[in-house]
């Protein structure tokens, strides 16, 4: 979390006078149903608003991609800025002079100046690398280059380069750039006295980023006995491994030519070059860690879509396997491609041929199913035991479908696997089922959206059934911040019946729910799940609040408030 270097009375005045509700009008038409106001989310593609503004805490909440935060939060991520840089944005617009340079803010200045030079000297660096794969002594690299069979428009698109002995820190140094920058944009390295090129001996790749300047490198071996086949820059203020996407620089070339509907995932960036070189675009990786959520949320501002296309090994089925909820949770739909006999894309293209690979991924699988495949694999279905604890495992995935028309499916899928019937399947389904909405699983907790639609479903269901312990207080009614299911809940309430087209279609769906699991105590669950995501979110805009504030006084108070509501946590009590 930045911290913000502005004396604590300014900045109280500067969040008074730039109210939520009022910045956020400023970019998007909001709609007031009761406490909240809705508008389609900035932050991920939707046709019916999730994107909720809550005028009393002050804090924004999508319901669909999870963003949620205050109002700096929200123009910085909207001008595309850094929180500093949105300050001075809200501060110009009610009239309020930027407060004098403090110590700190130098500092942060001098930072900023730091990262610009790191970035020249990298953007410098990956100018030689590629100028060096023509010199005479690049011939190893020329030579890979040709049996790996890269063409001259992959080496154009991806800038590829050679790393000779030592010669990059010499040609920076020439270029006036200061040993410092060289060391901390991990170009180089220091030994005693002498400076060293990270990378050397080696074919380079350069990383760049979305606005096409390089970051990094990662530098792959010529030698068949290196035990280090690819080294890459190190963490570097300007290169965060955990959310750098490698292929991300040919996005706005892509989108000249073609809506991005999808993006492909693979594991290597050899895997990108090829895939990218046989048409099969945007194909992206990770930079030599596994995907994070920062990676997700990232991917998630182009598409809602993601096709996992990882080494066919077993190695690259864990990796799916890790992958998948974490996209899912980003609010992503994922397919995920089998590839054949343990081969990486690369590999398959040159085996299979381009059209051939097209197919694979045109045809990849949902990851549902693709979970309960390789999740059968694990088991011996013959044996009754092993079958059973399989289905118990199958089971569990599919309860975390969101539909029942989607669960349907997989349970007829899973049906035709196993030879359990339908009916009996569904019924186990119910307990998974319940085990999701009773929250005793804290993954499934992570599903915050779902849990909650879930939650709130089930109260509108007890309503509508008149149970006596659903009747008798409104207690949740300010909780509950869906507009619509807002609106069922007081109608029920209140015993009206003028339910408009989609109150109705609302209502219908409840028929899909198990009246079997619903009692008082499971009322009264469902109520505190509700009223604990609002409490949650809360709380995060108050930690925020706290990190920022410098205010001794001001710090105490809201920390007090955090406490208040740790406390209502605990004793599941609602207020
Ligand atoms: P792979 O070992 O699958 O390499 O590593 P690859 O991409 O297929 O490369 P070739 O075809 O053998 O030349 C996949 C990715 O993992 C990271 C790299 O990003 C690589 O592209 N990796 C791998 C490292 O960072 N360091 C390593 O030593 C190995
Ligand atoms: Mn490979």
């Amino acid at each position: 979390m930045q911290k913000y270097y502005y004396p604590p009375e300014w900045f109280i005045e500067l969040k008074q006078k730039n109210d939520i509700v009022s910045t956020v009008s400023r970019y998007l038409t909001l709609t007031r149903k009761g406490r909240t106001l809705w508008a389609c989310c900035p932050f991920h593609h939707e046709k019916t608003p999730s994107f909720a503004v809550n005028e009393e805490n002050q804090f924004y909440h999508c319901f669909g991609c999870g963003e949620s935060g205050d109002a700096i939060t929200f123009v910085s991520k909207m001008e595309n800025c850094s929180k500093g840089k949105a300050i001075e944005i809200l501060a110009e617009k009610c009239g309020m002079k930027l407060p004098e340079k403090s110590g700190d803010f130098e500092l942060i200045e001098k930072r900023k100046k730091e990262k610009e030079q790191m970035i020249s000297a990298l953007n410098e660096a990956k100018e030689f690398y590629k100028q060096s794969l023509y010199n005479r002594n690049a011939k190893i690299a020329q030579d890979y280059l040709k049996k790996r069979q890269f063409k001259k428009s992959d080496l154009e698109n991806f800038e590829i380069g050679f790393a000779n002995r030592n010669s990059v820190v010499k040609h920076l140094l020439d270029k006036h750039f200061s040993e410092e920058i060289l060391i901390k944009a991990g170009i180089c390295g220091k030994y005693g006295n002498r400076l060293f090129d990270l990378i050397s001996d080696r074919l380079v790749f350069p990383i760049i980023n979305s606005f096409g300047d390089c970051v990094g490198f990662s530098g792959r071996t010529l030698k068949l006995d290196d035990k280090t086949k690819y080294r890459n820059t190190p963490q570097t203020p300007v290169f965060d491994k955990g959310s750098c996407i490698y292929g991300i620089h040919l996005f706005k070339e892509i989108k000249k030519e073609k809506n991005i509907t999808k993006i492909i995932i693979v594991e290597g960036q050899i895997d990108v070059i090829k895939m990218t070189s046989a048409g099969l675009t945007p194909t992206v990786a990770c930079m030599g860690t596994a995907l994070t959520d920062k990676h997700a949320k990232e991917l998630k501002r182009y598409c809602d879509e993601i096709v996992l296309c990882f080494d066919g090994d077993s190695a690259g089925q864990k990796a799916t396997e890790r992958a998948i909820p974490i996209l899912l949770d980003a609010g992503l739909n994922v397919k995920v491609v089998k590839l054949p006999n343990g081969n990486d894309p690369d590999e398959c293209i040159k085996l299979l041929g381009a059209e051939k690979m097209q197919i694979l991924v045109d045809n990849a699988m949902p990851y549902v199913e693709y979970l309960l495949e390789t999740k059968k694999e694990k088991y011996n279905l013959k044996n009754n035991d092993d079958k059973g604890k399989y289905i118990k495992e199958a089971l569990t995935v599919v309860s975390k479908l969101k539909t029942a028309s989607e669960q349907e499916i997989y349970i007829k899928h899973l049906s035709n696997l196993t030879d359990v019937a339908v009916s009996t399947l569904k019924r186990d389904l119910h307990i998974a089922d319940e085990n999701t909405v009773s929250l005793q699983d804290v993954d499934v907790l992570s599903l915050k959206e779902y849990g909650n639609i879930k939650a709130v479903k089930y109260i509108l269901l007890a309503l509508k059934e008149q149970k006596s312990y659903a009747t008798e207080s409104f207690l949740i009614e300010k909780y509950i911040l869906h507009p619509t299911y807002n609106s069922i809940y007081r109608k029920l309430m209140n015993k009206e019946e003028n339910f408009d087209e989609e109150e109705i279609e609302v209502l219908n769906s409840l028929k899909e729910l198990d009246k079997s699991i619903l009692d008082e105590n499971f009322y009264r669950e469902c109520q505190f799940k509700i009223y604990e995501n609002v409490l949650k979110d809360k709380q995060q805009v108050l930690s925020e609040k706290y990190k920022a504030c410098e205010n001794i006084e001001e710090r105490k108070n809201i920390s007090n408030e955090i406490l208040e509501i740790i406390k209502k946590l605990k004793n599941k009590q609602i207020d």
